[in-house]
């Protein structure tokens, strides 16, 4: 008699681990489907128009500003060419989740949030290129998610 309560149970059991992993499983797939296809925050856009055409933009004599999107799995624009000898401001928002923003080999190391615009400004001298890389977990294409700094 309780053998058969505790197999009921022990069922019961399984088919709810089975059921949470299966809503988990459907969640994320869901969420990645809209992220793919996922805009700017508005709040970011509204405060830099120039997110919504990302590249770089020369503001001086050897001043330039650069609006970097960040996405599962890329950063957009890719890469980035900035000329030697120059002062380059990052403005860095991401379109879907939480990503990194960190410029090999130079101070630029930021986390990007949604709705979030972070800056961040380097000095680059010698023509050279350095990594991009997303130092945030962002998902199941985190470890390829990176761009390129070429400064020419
Ligand atoms: Cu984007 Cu990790």
């Amino acid at each position: 008699q309780y053998e058969k309560l505790w197999l009921g149970m022990s069922l019961l059991l399984i088919v709810g681990f089975i059921a949470t992993i299966t809503y988990g499983a459907v969640g994320v797939g869901v969420s990645m489907v809209d992220d793919s296809g996922g805009n700017v925050d508005p709040n970011a856009l509204d405060e830099h128009p120039e997110f919504s055409d990302p590249g770089v933009q020369k503001v001086g004599e050897n001043e330039y500003e650069v609006y970097v999107v960040a996405r599962q799995f890329i950063f957009q624009p890719d890469p980035i060419v900035v000329p030697a000898n120059s002062t380059v401001t990052f403005y860095v928002t991401s379109a879907d989740v939480i990503h990194g923003f960190a410029v090999v080999g130079t101070n630029a190391n930021t986390m990007v949030i949604p709705g979030e615009v972070a800056e961040i400004t380097v000095e680059v001298n010698e023509p050279n290129e350095y990594g991009i890389v997303c130092h945030e977990y962002c998902g199941s294409g985190h470890h390829t998610m990176e761009g390129l700094l070429r400064v020419v």
